[in-house]
């Protein structure tokens, strides 16, 4: 049965990449203070939120059969918190249909609970403003409140939870390669392996980490050294890259595994993407898409 509209908002949950990740110092609490430029991309998965009757509790159903679908999908975290912080009875169907794959830094299970929050929210007639449904985002993960808010580019400082939006003009370095391996990279991981390496010789990690310019500044990851250490993969795909014609800049988007291209004016990246899909066959997830207009 096809239910009544108002029970149902199906919203696109865009992927991110990070343009820029300084890590300055580690917290008392564990995390560490960052200064990232983040930019949704035209990579979206769908999430669509149906309610049900009183006593269903929460359920989800995700395509992707290696998705969880329990109380460890951060989508169904989201539907908890909301649940709570209203005092509403937990009622409620999510449908993940995935397009962004996992452990890839792209932000997709964070951009899922976000739009489960807001779906839930508009359902209930909004009784959360966006900086509450952003201050519930903060506590199911740092990279939830980026996805609260509208803005396709922003600066995120903090643990990743605080928000300022950015305008940049892109133009021709809109355009972006992605290209991400079979096997994901745990974020928890990649930070502790970043402050060991730190801990044992700093001057030697930042020697290591490669920074490239562009119109609006000059951008790196601090989390390269730590996972190229391990995933040699990555680094290879990045040398590789950077040898191909028209290829501006290669980067790690957050913590991997997903490596990606900006193309220099003039370039053909559906020629780069072709190129990538012979070298690198099907099991590696290759998409061409754009950063979202700002
Ligand atoms: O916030 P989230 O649960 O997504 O973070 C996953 C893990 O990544 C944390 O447990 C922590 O180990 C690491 N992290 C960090 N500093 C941040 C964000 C994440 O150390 N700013």
């Amino acid at each position: 049965m096809t239910p009544h509209p108002a029970q149902r908002v199906t919203r696109e949950a865009p992927a991110k990449i990070n343009l820029n990740l300084l890590i300055l110092s580690r917290r008392p609490d564990g995390y560490h203070e960052l200064d990232t430029l983040i930019a949704k991309i035209s990579l979206a998965d769908i999430v669509t939120v149906d309610i049900t009757g009183h006593n269903h509790g929460i359920s989800l159903h995700c395509d992707d059969p290696a998705i969880p679908c329990d109380q460890s999908n951060l989508a169904y975290r989201a539907a908890t918190a909301f649940f709570e912080a209203t005092s509403r009875p937990a009622s409620c169907h999510i449908t993940l249909k995935k397009d962004i794959p996992s452990g890839a830094g792209l932000g997709g299970g964070s951009s899922d609970a976000a739009a489960v929050l807001h779906a839930l929210n508009d359902l209930h007639n909004r009784p959360l403003t966006t900086q509450e449904l952003a201050h519930l985002g903060a506590a199911i993960g740092s990279d939830v409140p980026v996805f609260i808010h509208p803005w396709p580019i922003a600066r995120c400082t903090g643990r990743g939870e605080i928000i300022h939006p950015v305008k940049l003009e892109l133009g021709f370095l809109r355009t972006i390669l992605l290209i991400k391996p079979a096997f994901p990279v745990p974020t928890p991981w990649a930070y502790k392996t970043y402050a060991q390496l730190r801990q044992a010789d700093s001057q030697k990690l930042s020697a290591t980490t490669r920074t490239c310019h562009l119109p609006w500044g000059e951008l790196r990851n601090d989390l390269e050294p730590a996972v190229f250490s391990k995933y040699l993969w990555l680094p290879a795909v990045v040398e590789w890259l950077q040898q191909q014609p028209g290829v501006a800049h290669v980067r790690m988007s957050g913590s991997g595994s997903t490596i990606f291209a900006l193309f220099q004016l003039g370039a053909d990246p559906q020629q780069t993407y072709n190129r990538c899909r012979e070298k690198f066959g099907t099991a590696t997830f290759t998409r061409l898409c754009e950063i979202l207009e700002s």
